[in-house]
């Protein structure tokens, strides 16, 4: 059993000279735990795991082995920086699995969210399952566990709640930044030199896209879905947003409207903006972007997005709605 408290005389990481401290820390201690086996960890990208994988990359190096499962409900671009940064940059380690298909199948005509959900979650692990069992000689499994996961039993990473691997792949846990809040997880993913996209980005929820291409989801939608994302994530960076709104994002409903354009009617998809802050995802206010800024990325989205031809601002706080919208 692993001791789950942080420990009272530990200083917060706040400088790049204590994030140093604890990385040459953590990489005796991985070193010490693992010796010469190998370790399986499963790669988001998101902030935890890309800095759990760095860690790992500079203690043991090729004994490493990232798992990067591409479901087909990541933002645009993600997968293209996960090969980026960790198998070009960092020499890491990386099987890269295209399983878009799969889970697309496997989603095709299911609304409910809640099942949704499980879907999303179970296929991940099956997915995961198949790759460590392609793997010889793994011993140890890195999670990028955080404290305020074993603090708060119901905290965000509750959501995951599907499941985990079989017995026979019960590997021994590695989970270097158990102790860390997040902020101090960014010093240390800034310190082993993680691009600031990946160290500063907003909360993503693990089904993903899943749950903001809303009811059964299908290709089309789901194209919408990640291109005004990324529409809305470039306009937040360019107009300072960005790192100032805790979350925003894009969502598509599954009905139509009827709109015009160039001269034509359309029967076409909304686009829900939505952007909130928050202390802790309890609670949550909605921020006050500048009406020109809506309006520049309404023209771009009902523009430059395939199926779309309305774009709506959630005003909704928290209570009395969600931040997703399922
Ligand atoms: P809600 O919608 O409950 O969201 O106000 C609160 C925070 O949790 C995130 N969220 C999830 N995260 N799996 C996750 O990992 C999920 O199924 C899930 N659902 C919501 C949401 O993005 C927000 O940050």
């Amino acid at each position: 059993m692993q001791n789950n408290v942080r420990p009272e005389t530990m200083e917060r990481i706040t400088t790049p000279a204590l994030a140093d401290a604890f990385i040459a820390e953590q990489v005796d201690a991985i070193r010490a735990q693992v010796g010469s086996k190998k370790v399986l960890l499963a790669l988001s990208g998101g902030v935890d795991s890309s800095v759990v994988a760095a860690l790992l990359i500079k203690a043991v190096g090729q004994q490493l082995v990232c798992v990067h499962v591409n479901h087909g409900l990541l933002r645009k671009g993600e997968p293209e920086q996960v090969i980026e940064v960790f198998r070009n940059q960092m020499n890491a380690n990386l099987v890269y699995v295209d399983a878009v298909d799969r889970f697309l199948d496997k989603l095709a005509g299911v609304a409910e969210p809640e099942q949704k959900r499980k879907i999303i979650g179970a296929e991940f692990i099956r997915v995961f399952e198949e790759e460590a069992r392609k793997q010889e000689g793994i011993e140890f499994l890195a999670q990028g566990t955080i404290y305020p996961d074993i603090i708060e039993s119901d905290g965000v990473k509750a959501h995951h709640n599907v499941g985990g691997l079989p017995e026979d792949l019960q590997f021994e846990l590695v989970e270097p930044l158990r102790f860390l809040y997040k902020d101090e997880v960014r010093v240390v993913g800034k310190a082993l030199g993680l691009p600031d996209g990946m160290v500063y980005r907003q909360p993503f929820p693990g089904p993903g896209l899943g749950v903001r291409c809303l009811g059964a989801i299908t290709r089309e939608r789901l194209e919408a879905v990640r291109e005004s994302d990324a529409i809305l994530r470039e306009e937040f960076a360019k107009n300072g947003l960005e790192g100032k709104v805790w979350q925003y994002f894009t969502a598509v409903p599954d009905f139509k409207s009827v709109g015009v354009k160039d001269g034509k009617r359309t029967f076409a998809y909304p686009v829900i903006l939505r952007a909130v802050n928050t202390v802790d995802a309890m609670t949550a206010t909605v921020e006050e972007v500048p009406f020109a800024l809506l309006k520049h990325i309404t023209e771009r989205i009902t523009s430059e997005v395939e199926n779309v031809n309305r774009v709506l601002y959630d005003l909704t706080p928290k209570p009395s709605g969600t931040i997703e919208w399922e």
